[in-house]
């Protein structure tokens, strides 16, 4: 008997999970692989909780038929996953890795041979090390390395790929990896954090020029952003001044070159001589048009004015009366408001573009009971609570393609190392046995069922 709050969604609505090659695959040294920056990042002391790192992960390189049976078991209707750049180009150029690339183009036949959609992100964080040598992502050679890699991966796959996203939260890799140095290659300067975000935006606009060379057949392309609805902490003139500039970093900065075609005013003033030189033509390229934009959904940010918060001076502070996961604040109208405000400042200019959730989901602490089941109730809650959410911004008119769970599988969530677990699927890392979480059974339901009772379940 379906409730009479049922939430149901369109038909072809996709269902997904993501994963990313660093976080779930291992191999870090077989079949050719060359070495990425996390492989060195996760080798320098004290970055990573307990030394671990992506080495071994969830040794899906090995394990992948069985994490494919565990997708069809979900029944997913799409499968978004990344590609590590240097299985496939080791020293980042030049001489391709066949056995690398065939390790991908065997999992997208099996993805297609059980009706999975394969979502391909082409970057995933893990440059490959002999680039950053080279400078990395200040260095602007590196961008037309990127679009090479994308010719490459978009011959051998894109006569059976159609979906494909060229970053994941390129500001993350820019901010964590060389401003606040959290992530690889832990860098902190803020000229090379700009720098290296405005080159992840080039690297993406020659990228789609690539992909689209790569195959005469019609693609689906994207790029897949982490942003959050902000708000000031307070109706202060201080805060709600520290809430604008916040949003122009996390949220304008990205959005208005890819949408908009020119970065926002109010942030070239703000950083002045820091921003990197714009050359002509690096806006066309990076505004090359979308099928799709991807986004990450987590929590909401609420700042307030902070003489001393890195870049635009404010800081994030955590509402007393909220619930928080072991990362975030657990805000689920912040979906809804983010949706919609994106779609409403950006989707005017673009009618054909479609929004995909690419992530959302929640770390939860999880462990297998005596009967070997994970009761995680939380995690269900959470989904449950989002992906109203997500049906309320399309009952308000955004068109959204798709929402995908993050993650497949438990994995290694970067300088955390294996001390969170977002899988659907719970891995015991010591033996790399899979067991499918309550969550998993209760998101393969939602699959099923094309929607959800919000007040059911969790
Ligand atoms: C991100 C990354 C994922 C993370 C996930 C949980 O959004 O940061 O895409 O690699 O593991 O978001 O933090």
């Amino acid at each position: 008997m379906v409730s009479e709050d049922f939430l149901r969604f369109p038909e072809g609505f996709l269902w997904g999970t993501a994963t990313s090659a660093y976080q779930i695959e291992g191999a870090w040294n077989e079949d050719g692989r060359g070495l990425s920056i996390w492989d060195t990042f996760c080798r320098q002391p004290g970055r990573i909780r307990h030394g671990e790192s992506g080495d071994v992960a969830a040794d899906h390189y090995h394990r992948w038929q069985e994490d494919v049976k565990l997708m069809a078991a979900l029944g997913l209707k799409a499968y978004r996953f990344s590609i590590s750049w240097p299985r496939v180009q080791p020293q980042g150029v030049g001489a391709v890795n066949d056995a690398g690339l065939d390790f991908y183009d065997r999992l997208v036949d099996s993805l297609l041979g059980q009706g999975i959609e394969p979502f391909v992100t082409l970057f995933h964080w893990d440059l490959p090390q002999a680039l950053q040598d080279q400078g990395g992502w200040m260095n602007r050679a590196t961008a037309a390395r990127f679009a090479d890699y994308g010719r490459v991966v978009g011959e051998r796959l894109g006569d059976r790929v159609t979906s494909w996203i060229t970053h994941n939260e390129p500001f993350v890799a820019a901010a964590a990896g060389h401003l606040t140095g959290e992530h690889a290659p832990g860098i902190q300067d803020p000229m090379a954090a700009l720098q290296a975000g405005h080159l992840l935006l080039l690297s993406h606009g020659l990228a789609v020029e690539a992909l689209r060379a790569a195959t005469s057949r019609p693609l689906r392309i994207g790029i897949t952003l982490n942003l959050n609805p902000v708000q000031p902490a307070s109706d202060s003139d201080e805060d709600r001044r520290a809430a604008v500039r916040y949003d122009g970093a996390v949220n304008r900065l990205a959005l208005d070159p890819l949408l908009l075609g020119h970065y926002p005013d109010d942030m070239l003033a703000l950083f002045g001589l820091l921003f990197p030189t714009i050359k002509p033509g690096d806006l066309e390229r990076i505004a090359a048009p979308l099928d799709f934009l991807g986004i990450n959904y987590y929590s909401r940010a609420v700042v307030r004015n902070d003489p001393e918060g890195p870049l635009v001076e404010a800081s994030q502070v955590q509402p007393e009366e909220s619930e928080y996961s072991q990362m975030w604040e657990i805000h689920p109208p912040g979906m809804y408001e983010l949706l919609t405000r994106v779609w409403s400042d950006y989707g005017k200019d673009h009618p054909q573009l479609r929004l995909l959730v690419t992530e959302n989901g929640v770390p939860v602490p999880d462990g297998l009971d005596f009967d070997g089941r994970c009761r995680d109730y939380r995690r269900i809650r959470y989904l449950r609570d989002h992906i109203a959410q997500v049906h309320r911004a399309l009952e308000a008119g955004v068109p959204l393609a798709g929402y995908f769970v993050w993650s497949l599988m438990d994995n290694f969530e970067w300088a955390h190392g294996y001390g969170m677990r977002f899988g659907l699927v719970y891995v015991d890392f010591e033996t790399q046995a899979r067991t499918m979480k309550d969550s998993g059974h209760w998101f393969g339901r939602v699959i099923r069922e094309n929607g959800l009772d919000p007040q059911a379940g969790g």
